[in-house]
């Protein structure tokens, strides 16, 4: 094969070594499907003395000039992280003619709409399949695959951190700090983990599948996001107990007139959900198209070789681009302008876990402060003694989040009340 499309990696870290891994073992199948060769031609680092696995025969740089003013480099592959310099370097990259790949939620999620407009003004690709799932195809699915489809719902386990972590937790009742620990070490949680324990990565990854699905910008503030620093062990008991397990979920739902709603939040999810046996690093990517009915996309969704399979995929179409000359049809899909519907606004049934004073009485002031503020409830249960309080579990019917807010603010206020626990939505089958 005499054609050789030359490539530059902009960080070769998990994922960088990842892909340049890939690329060596899989080189011989992946230049017969590309039409061409693809070589790494030169690698940006903070660190130009480090020793790196599969990189000794690479050049390393830490100046990234070198990479993406370099006329012989046809595709920039961007896997340093974090918003800028990254941003500043793709925007650089493709206004030199290159195509760009990432792996970058963050800047995908916040700028993605300046790269993609740049792509298009230099008549470029960008392209972002490892930023969502890690290593399962959910972007380019979306936006070619189902395209025929009108999205109505995504649910997402997008966080291969926090589903690690709600796995070991639920069925080693392992320690929190500790199973952190263990998704650090083996490359799945982020440089700063708060982004992972605290639902941010996951936020990101919503937003970008909400602007897809609904082909309208969803801007990051606009998620709302909860984490999972809050979840004790008796939630995780209590789910098991009542037939759920945790998972924190990034959901995107049409809500009509409404407008759509992106967030992220913990949920008890029925066991016989299809998303509830998703364990361990693995995500998957739950959907319901109007013309498909429900789909789901599964796999790791993060670590080194998973996301380096979906940043191979990125370039190998665009080494496939490249040979035949011509850009990928498909860029920025957010033509229209939908409302966002307020987290108020949003329906769910809810568990709600309360410590109250153990006393006559107590329950049915309780069950009065729901019924005023209008949560139906479905179930009650006090099992357990915890110091000198009661503990309640209250599953509501599915009501109006303003409505359940309303009655939390009411419990609050009420001198039996010890304090709500936890609060989190349950989502049935
Ligand atoms: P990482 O292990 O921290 O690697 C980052 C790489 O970028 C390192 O090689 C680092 O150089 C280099 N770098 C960072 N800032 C730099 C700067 N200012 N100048 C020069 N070099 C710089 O990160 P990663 O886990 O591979 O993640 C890379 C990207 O993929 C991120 O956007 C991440 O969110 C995304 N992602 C990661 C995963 C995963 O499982 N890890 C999954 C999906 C997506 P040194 O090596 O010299 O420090
Ligand atoms: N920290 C992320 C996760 C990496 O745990 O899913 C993949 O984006």
């Amino acid at each position: 094969m005499s054609k050789v499309i030359k490539i530059g990696l902009l960080g070769s870290g998990t994922v960088g070594t990842g892909v340049v891994r890939v690329l060596k073992e899989n080189g011989a199948d992946i230049a017969k499907k590309a039409g061409a060769a693809v070589v790494v031609k030169k690698v940006l680092v903070r660190d130009v003395n480090k020793k790196r696995p599969y990189l000794e025969d690479v050049e390393l740089t830490d100046n990234a000039q070198e990479i993406v003013n370099d006329p012989e480099i046809d595709i920039v592959v961007e896997l340093m992280g974090g918003l800028h310099p990254a941003f500043e370097y793709m925007m650089e990259a493709m206004k030199n003619g290159k195509h760009v790949v990432t792996a970058n939620k963050d800047v995908v999620a916040q700028m993605g709409h300046e790269l993609l407009d740049m792509a298009e003004a230099k008549g470029v690709d960008f392209r972002f399949e490892a930023s969502v799932g890690g290593g399962i195809p959910i972007i380019t699915p979306l936006k070619e695959c189902l395209t025929g489809n009108r999205i109505t719902e995504i649910m997402g386990i997008v966080n291969g951190t926090t589903n690690y972590m709600l796995t070991q937790m639920t069925e080693k009742g392992s320690d929190y700090a500790a199973v952190l620990k263990e998704a650090q070490e083996k490359g799945y949680a982020e440089a700063n983990p708060a982004a992972d324990v605290e639902g941010l990565d996951a936020a990101r990854k919503a937003a970008i599948l909400g602007s897809i699905a609904f082909n309208s910008r969803v801007s990051l503030d606009k998620v709302s996001v909860e984490g999972i620093t809050h979840i004790e062990p008796a939630d995780i008991n209590y789910a098991k107990e009542l037939g759920y397990v945790i998972k924190l979920l990034a959901v995107a739902k049409d809500y009509g007139d409404k407008g759509v709603n992106v967030r992220v939040h913990p949920v008890f999810l029925a066991k016989t959900h299809p998303l509830a046996s998703v364990n361990d690093v693995f995500n998957a990517i739950f959907i319901r198209g109007n013309a498909i009915g429900d789909a789901m996309f599964y796999g790791r969704g993060a670590g080194s070789l998973p996301t380096a399979s979906a940043v191979t995929a990125d370039i190998v179409s665009e080494t496939r681009n490249l040979v035949s000359g011509t850009h990928s049809m498909v860029g920025c899909t957010c033509y229209n302008h939908r409302n966002f519907c307020p987290l108020e606004e949003t329906e769910s049934s809810y568990y709600v876990r309360l410590h109250v004073d153990d006393e006559p009485g107590v329950l049915g002031r309780i069950a009065t402060a729901f019924g005023e503020s209008g949560v139906s409830l479905k179930s009650v249960i006090q099992t357990r003694k915890v110091e000198n309080h009661a503990e309640i579990v209250a599953v509501t019917h599915v009501v109006q989040h303003k409505h359940l807010q309303m009655a939390a603010d009411i419990l609050n206020g009420l001198s039996v009340v010890n304090s709500i626990r936890s609060v989190i939505r349950v989502e049935q089958d």
